[in-house]
């Protein structure tokens, strides 16, 4: 018996031994390379908060690149033991992401996505070439005269919205109150059901709300917050979270196949991505990807579902934002008097709008809804100017929020100020950032930004905001909002809802 335990002991010392010399070998990787990295934990890496879902993914990143002198460049970090650098730099971001493109055109986000048995093989995480094939075929749905074509969609999905908030019951002070993240849910869930569906919807009203509860499935509950944490983080076990979101997938399928099957039967048009799909599945098939079966659906599904969470976070924020800034919707007020009194709303004209965009970016910069983005290395790479070698294989990362809050690049970056100044420096970079960088950037953008402007001019034509909290009224920086973004999940949104109240405008 003695032997036994003695023999017990001794083994499990030499595996914990074992793996204390494989865990201290793994975690060398960047000090060996001379690049600084936090301490890590020896089994969950630099990640153990979020893993252990302490941390929200972006808090987590943020403050690993807070972690780093401020001139560093990158900054070395751990997911387990896997090495994974952390861009800091804007010349060495834009170098990667653009200029060196072809070294880094694919994601690591949802890497086994390929062999996904729903075949929603989509835009988000597939892999080069197809890649290139499929953002080809998919961008003119997206742009451009397409766009014009949506913006009637757009107009009535805001006026629901009008409708909607009319019909809330008016409290003490005259106002209406609600939660404007929901409110921007049922707004984005009826433009993307429209447009990606080519479904007439209205989440505003109970009775059809199924993209709504759809699109809230796949983002919204403590299971998808997990779901979304091993996509970006150990996408090598997406493969076995398949089964959990086969309810929401399936909801999607069979809605594109009545939508495509009526199209199909009455030969009716609608300038919508079914229409496109429609001619792309009755053109010529590319082996790289054939438009065909479940990929068809995946389009509708991946665009719609791209577009839902971060569209109804981003017009959230703005409106919070706002609410809390008289001097700011004073000038929105302004701009839509200006430039669209008593004129049908174009695409020209919205194109003009230019603070209302300028609040949306400003919105997305100190809270941009997907914080996080990655690259993956598909060839050893020299980083210009040093003798760091990213190896194959090697992801790179950026934290959306730390980079477009780092005071190198902004004054007073916890500001909500839609004239700043420093944007002008490197306009297009940061501009942009919310919605990523390079040619994998959102394909989205143009289309996001109209539909969320369209929903903002429509909201502060008719009402002024305010934020108010058990009658209190709240002033608006991004500190006290710290702890209303405390939800696990990759996405960024405030846990617990934000209450804007809407009095009607004289
Ligand atoms: C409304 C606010 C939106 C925000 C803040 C946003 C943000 C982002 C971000 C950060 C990325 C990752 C980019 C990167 O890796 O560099 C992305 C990718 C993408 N977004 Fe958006 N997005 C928005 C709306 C939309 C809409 C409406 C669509 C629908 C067409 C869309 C379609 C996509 C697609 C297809 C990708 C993947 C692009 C690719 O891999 O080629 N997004 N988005």
């Amino acid at each position: 018996m003695d032997y036994l335990v003695y023999y017990c002991t001794t083994a499990l010392a030499i595996v914990v031994g074992l793996f204390y010399v494989y865990a201290k070998h793994n975690l060398s990787y960047w000090s060996r390379r001379g690049v600084k990295t936090p301490p890590p934990h020896l089994i969950f890496g630099n990640f153990r908060d979020c893993i252990l879902l302490q941390k929200t993914p972006a808090d987590q990143l943020q403050e690993i690149y807070n972690s780093a002198d401020p001139d560093d460049p990158y900054v070395g970090m751990y997911i387990f033991h896997e090495p994974v650098l952390l861009l800091r730099d804007r010349s060495l971001i834009k170098q990667i992401m653009i200029t060196d493109f072809e070294n880094f055109g694919n994601r690591r986000f949802g890497l086994s996505n390929e062999r996904d048995a729903t075949g929603y093989d989509s835009i988000l995480s597939i892999r080069q070439p197809r890649w290139k094939y499929l953002r080809r075929k998919l961008t003119p749905v997206v742009t451009g005269q397409k766009l014009r074509n949506m913006m009637p969609l757009m107009i009535k999905s805001s006026n629901e919205m009008i409708d909607f908030i009319e019909n809330l019951p008016v409290d003490k002070t005259g106002g209406k109150t609600y939660e404007v993240r929901n409110l921007g849910s049922r707004y984005c869930a009826n433009v993307l059901g429209s447009v990606m569906f080519g479904v007439d919807t209205n989440s505003f009203n109970e009775d059809d709300k199924g993209f709504l509860i759809s699109g809230e499935k796949v983002f919204r509950s403590f299971s998808a917050g997990v779901i979304f944490i091993i996509f970006f983080f150990v996408p090598r076990l997406s493969f076995l979270l398949a089964p959990l979101l086969t309810g929401p997938a399936e909801y999607f399928r069979k809605v594109f196949w009545s939508s495509m099957k009526v199209r199909e039967e009455m030969g009716i048009k609608r300038g919508d991505l079914v229409d496109s799909l429609l001619s792309l599945k009755a053109g010529e098939q590319d082996p790289l990807y054939k438009f065909e079966g479940d990929h068809l659906p995946a389009q509708s599904s991946s665009l719609f579902q791209a577009g839902f969470e971060a569209g109804s976070t981003t017009i959230a924020f703005a409106l919070f934002h706002l609410a809390c800034h008289p001097e700011h919707q004073a000038t929105l007020y302004d701009e839509i008097q200006t430039h669209l009194a008593g004129k049908e709303w174009t695409m020209d004209l919205m194109n003009e709008m230019s603070f209302t965009e300028r609040v949306l970016l400003e919105a997305l910069r100190l809270f941009p809804p997907l914080p996080i983005t990655d690259r993956i290395a598909e060839k050893d790479y020299k980083i210009p100017g040093t003798d760091l070698i990213i190896e194959k294989g090697v992801s790179v990362y950026l934290s959306l929020n730390s980079t477009s809050q780092d005071p190198r690049y902004f004054s007073d970056p916890q500001k909500f100020d839609p004239l700043r100044k420093s944007l002008q420096e490197d306009k297009k970079f940061f501009e942009s950032l919310g919605f990523g960088i390079g040619p994998r950037a959102c394909m989205g953008t143009r289309m996001g930004l109209l539909f969320m402007k369209i929903a903002l001019i429509a909201i502060v034509t008719n009402y002024t905001l305010h934020y108010e909290t058990d009658g209190a009224l709240q002033n608006s920086n991004i500190n006290g909002m710290a702890n209303k973004k405390k939800v696990r999940h990759v996405f960024q949104y405030a846990a617990d809802g934000l209450h804007v109240q809407f009095k009607k405008r004289a």
